[in-house]
């Protein structure tokens, strides 16, 4: 059987039909063409999400209380850089992807995302106050009109039973008619996000619901990748467990990266024997500073905390964030041999996003480390190719601090410096460090190709 919804949509001054195509095969086997989607979110998941599934040929919303937010998308401009990110709002801003401060969408939707951020709280546990909120202003917008067995899908990273009791009873406080429940969290690297959600290495379903499992199999239909269905609370727990797993092989190459720096062995060859064998695999081990970003020391913690709080001491997880937490001192005592006193010594900082190919600082180790100069009394001169504006918020231009337009100027008179983020373009620096006054080089992420850079730990 074959069905076809004509739907009038107005998106702002356009008005055009869309054309749904529904295919039922036999033994319920749905095959649903292009759906209407809206996306609670247009921070980075929900902005990805959104240009992705927009790009694979359904109709999205993005919905955000932040009007700048929603009129810098609207004007096909990437409100963070991604890359690729760009050229995709260009192509689908106005056509297939809209953006609103408006739940209207939600109306006219056969799926919801929820896309908003939760933020850790002081104890470490996941603030749930955004998702609670999206989940009753979904219910609330779905009261009045909405299609045949809506599908509200958790996408934000949730600590397990958020989706059951939180997210689901929230909607159906306000809405009586059937709808499904689902969660699918995401396992997006910053910079390459569009390319992981284009090609998953899996998709996760967690629902026990028949129909919302057969409508989120249609909007990731065209995806060349496993489909792994679970309960919502496994999938909840498979978002943090991955995490905790990835930051947990970090923090261990760390360490043994720390012994082999006391014993002179490198811990690039051994983490290279290590990973050779197919039951460890060699991703995820590059000893170093430690890891940063918005994902691995917030969903570490929460899932601590989530551990704690149903009386298990997670002793490896805190071990975990104990190792990443003392790198940042670890580099400075390093420094600090090779210096000595560091009052009024410039310090060149290479690096301050938290990985390469992001302007993203949250929880960058060069913060940390800018920090622990500071404390010392040392001027610092900074590099980032992409990170120096987000960093000017927080330690803004000063005697002690400059912000330099390339590696060479930062390098210019320093008496020491320290690399901290694995940008490509510092692996072709040489001749640039003659420009020191001292030529002691830490590297704090594996990147530079020049004999006399001393690494971190190998
Ligand atoms: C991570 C997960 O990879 C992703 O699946 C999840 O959805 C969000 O969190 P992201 O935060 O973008 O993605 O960064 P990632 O590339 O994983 O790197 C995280 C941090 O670990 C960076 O600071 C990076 O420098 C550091 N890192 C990474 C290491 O120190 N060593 C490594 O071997 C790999």
């Amino acid at each position: 059987m074959i069905t076809l919804h004509l739907i009038r949509k107005e998106h702002r001054a356009d008005v055009h039909l869309t054309i749904r195509i529904i295919i039922i095969l036999p033994e319920d086997r749905i095959i649903l063409y292009m759906l209407t989607i809206t996306i609670i979110g247009s921070g980075y998941v929900g902005l990805i999400t959104g240009i992705c599934l927009a790009e694979r040929g359904n109709t999205v919303t993005v919905v955000d209380i932040d009007e700048e937010k929603v009129r810098v998308i609207n004007a096909g401009e990437p409100p963070i850089y991604e890359e690729g990110l760009q050229e995709l709002l260009k192509k689908h801003v106005g056509v297939s992807l809209h953006a609103s401060t408006s739940y209207t969408s939600v109306s006219e939707s056969d799926v919801i995302f929820i896309a908003v951020g939760t933020p850790p709280l002081p104890d470490g546990s996941a603030d749930l106050q955004y998702i609670r909120s999206a989940a009753e202003q979904i219910g609330i917008a779905l009261l009045e009109k909405h299609v045949k067995y809506p599908v509200v899908v958790v996408k934000s990273t949730v600590p397990p039973t958020t989706t059951r009791d939180i997210v689901c009873p929230a909607v159906k406080k306000h809405m009586e008619e059937p709808f499904g429940c689902c969660m699918n969290p995401e396992f997006l690297r910053e910079g390459r996000a569009i390319e992981d959600f284009m090609h998953p290495d899996r998709i996760v379903i967690g629902s026990d619901d028949e129909e919302a499992i057969a409508k989120m199999k249609q909007v990731y239909a065209d995806f060349d990748a496993p489909i792994l269905v679970t309960s919502p609370t496994a999938a909840e727990m498979i978002k943090y467990a991955a995490n905790a797993m990835l930051a947990t092989r970090i923090s261990f190459s760390n360490e043994i990266g720390n012994v082999c720096k006391k014993l002179g062995i490198d811990v690039y060859e051994v983490m290279k024997g290590v990973g050779l064998d197919n039951r460890i695999g060699p991703a995820f081990l590059n000893a170093g500073v430690g890891f940063g970003g918005s994902c691995f020391p917030k969903d570490v913690s929460a899932l601590a905390s989530l551990a704690t709080s149903v009386g298990i001491d997670p002793i490896l997880l805190h071990s975990v964030i104990t190792v990443n937490d003392n790198q940042p001192s670890i580099m400075m005592a390093l420094l600090e041999e090779r210096v000595h006193d560091l009052a009024d010594k410039q310090i060149a900082v290479l690096g301050l996003a938290f990985k390469d190919n992001t302007d993203d600082i949250r929880e960058s180790r060069a913060l940390c480390m800018i920090e622990l100069l500071r404390e010392k009394g040392a001027r610092i001169s900074c590099y980032d190719p992409m990170a120096m504006e987000e960093v000017k918020h927080i330690f803004p231009a000063s005697q002690e601090i400059s912000y330099m337009s390339s590696a060479g100027d930062a390098l210019d008179g320093a008496d020491a410096c320290l690399v901290m983020t694995e940008w490509p373009e510092f692996e072709k620096l040489d001749k640039e460090f003659s420009r020191m006054k001292t030529q002691i080089i830490i590297d704090g992420r594996h990147i530079l190709n020049i004999p006399h850079a001393e690494g971190l730990c190998w």
